[in-house]
């Protein structure tokens, strides 16, 4: 999962301007999930007659949407709160109400301590009760301080509400959507299990029906979400269980609907009914994140990975042999308790071996209540931080290269959004580079040809390709 989220990180992208309607600020931290969630929240709160806004000085909710991955992630919620404090401190001296809600992943592991660490919290609501935001609201605003962390019994997806087309339209041409919450792998450093639950597969009837509506209203790329996306098996409408791969064959068959993606992929779930979609369906985009964490064998089993260097090594050449183009994305992390120099090195040989086009690399971080936490062997914080610069130096290296390998070439080029400077727009190429080419506005949302001319430090620049216009396919 990629933790700086692609998308808007500060609020969902549409802002209202109605004066009269109460207004949220949603923050949002943490991977493509909470994007996502975010919306649904928007979308649950917009039935309550709440529009979203991007001032936080003008929001009558102040929503923050957590992470508690990392330590770092946790504890910035704290300080966030600690600057909201003072804005609802100005607020009250002028007799105006804020409410203060917490969401997501702190929300959930944390509870009723939040409220206890941060009095400013009116409201703590974890990611399955997302659909109840309306009502614990209502009772926040009665003056209790309401907690809701409960796994929420009933289908929180059959319960909220659909959003408008203009709603969808203004949030852009690609979107996310969630098909798989929770994990049930618990690899010993990581919270997910924890704060996400077991493993829940929406059935495909729900994805389809919320896939066309998103291609109605102007969708063009969808990417399908899931703490462990692969380990999808969801009710099919033949009665049978479906596997990703299938489903990806099933929406790839909806029309206006041009590009397929889906994230995060756990190595140990890629089969080959999901490798062969690579191979045969176009609209699938080439591009992987397949995290392995490390690359010593003796790291993996105590992570409790369930693969070995070679197991993994051997599934990317399959995947390779499926679609040759495909580029390959990984998530690191250094320091586990116990990794040796040398069990360092094994994963530096890896990455060589592999040439990530992209990739997340972060120091282990010790998470309360997981197994990595209580080791006594921890890595000093200096040794982590070395090993780290090294891992990165050798990562960036790679992942200039891959960006140098393009230019030249032409592919075609999804435009999503307006660029910094007047006249140029921001697209993303099949391999999920930001891609920065002259076009113009009535264009967004056009797949158009283009030949490679740069590459820049975070994007590449590219120019149209006059006379042709770009096709589905790379
Ligand atoms: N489900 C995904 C990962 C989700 S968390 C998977 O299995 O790959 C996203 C990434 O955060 C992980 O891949 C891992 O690299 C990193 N991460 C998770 N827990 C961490 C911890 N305790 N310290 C440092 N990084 C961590
Ligand atoms: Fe966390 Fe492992 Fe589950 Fe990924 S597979 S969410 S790293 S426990
Ligand atoms: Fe963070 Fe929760 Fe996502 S812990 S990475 S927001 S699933």
């Amino acid at each position: 999962m990629q933790i700086d989220a692609q998308k808007d990180e500060s609020s969902a992208a549409y802002a209202d301007t109605a004066s009269k309607a109460r207004k949220v600020f949603v923050k949002t931290y943490g991977c493509q999930m909470n994007v996502y969630d975010s919306e649904r929240m928007a979308d649950a709160l917009a039935s309550d007659g709440y529009r979203v806004t991007d001032n936080p000085e003008d929001a009558d909710l102040l929503l923050l949407n957590t992470c508690h991955i990392r330590e770092k992630a946790a504890e910035k919620v704290y300080s966030e709160l600690g600057r909201i404090r003072q804005l609802k401190e100005a607020r009250a001296a002028n007799g105006e109400d804020l409410m203060v809600g917490v969401a997501g992943c702190v929300a959930q592991a944390e509870g009723q301590e939040i409220i206890r660490r941060a009095p400013v919290v009116d409201l703590v609501i974890g990611p399955q009760t997302y659909h109840r935001l309306p009502e614990a609201l209502a009772r926040a605003r009665g003056g209790e301080k309401v907690v809701e962390t409960d796994y929420a019994i009933e289908d929180k997806f059959e319960h909220l509400p659909r959003p408008e087309k203009e709603v969808i339209a203004a949030r852009g041409v690609t979107a996310f959507l969630t098909v798989q919450e929770g994990c049930d792998k618990f690899c010993t450093f990581c919270v997910v299990p924890y704060t996400r639950g077991s493993e829940v597969s929406r059935p495909v009837g729900q994805i389809v029906r919320e896939a066309e509506n998103l291609v109605s209203a102007g969708v063009r790329e969808i990417t399908l979400l899931g703490q462990n996306v692969n380990a999808w098996h969801g009710a099919g409408p033949d009665g049978r269980e479906w596997g990703l791969g299938e489903l990806l064959r099933r929406l790839s068959d909806i029309d206006g609907l041009e590009r397929l993606r889906y994230t995060t992929s756990h190595p140990r779930d890629m089969d080959d009914a999901l490798i062969a979609a690579h191979r045969d369906l176009e609209k699938l985009m080439p591009y992987l994140h397949l995290p392995v964490q490390a690359g010593s064998d003796s790291v993996l089993k105590a992570m409790n990975r369930r693969h070995t260097a070679q197991d993994y090594l051997r599934l990317v050449d399959r995947i390779r042999a499926a679609r040759p183009d495909i580029a390959l994305s990984g998530d690191f992390i250094v320091g586990f308790p116990g990794e040796s120099d040398a069990d360092f090195e094994a994963t530096l040989q890896l990455v060589e071996k592999v040439r990530y086009a992209q990739a997340f690399s972060f120091k282990y971080s010790p998470r309360p209540g997981t197994p990595g936490a209580e080791r006594d062997d921890q890595v000093p914080e200096d040794v982590k931080s070395k090993r780290l610069d090294r891992l990165q130096a050798l990562l960036r290296k790679h992942q200039s290269e891959f960006a140098d390998s393009c230019i030249g070439t032409e592919i075609d080029l999804l435009l999503e959004k307006p660029g910094r400077l007047a006249g140029q727009l921001i697209g993303r190429s099949p391999w999920l580079q930001p891609v920065i080419v002259d076009a113009n506005p009535s264009q967004i949302g056009e797949i158009i040809r283009v030949r490679i001319t740069r590459a820049g430090a975070n994007a590449l620049f590219a120019d149209k390709i006059q006379g042709e216009s770009g096709s589905s396919t790379i």
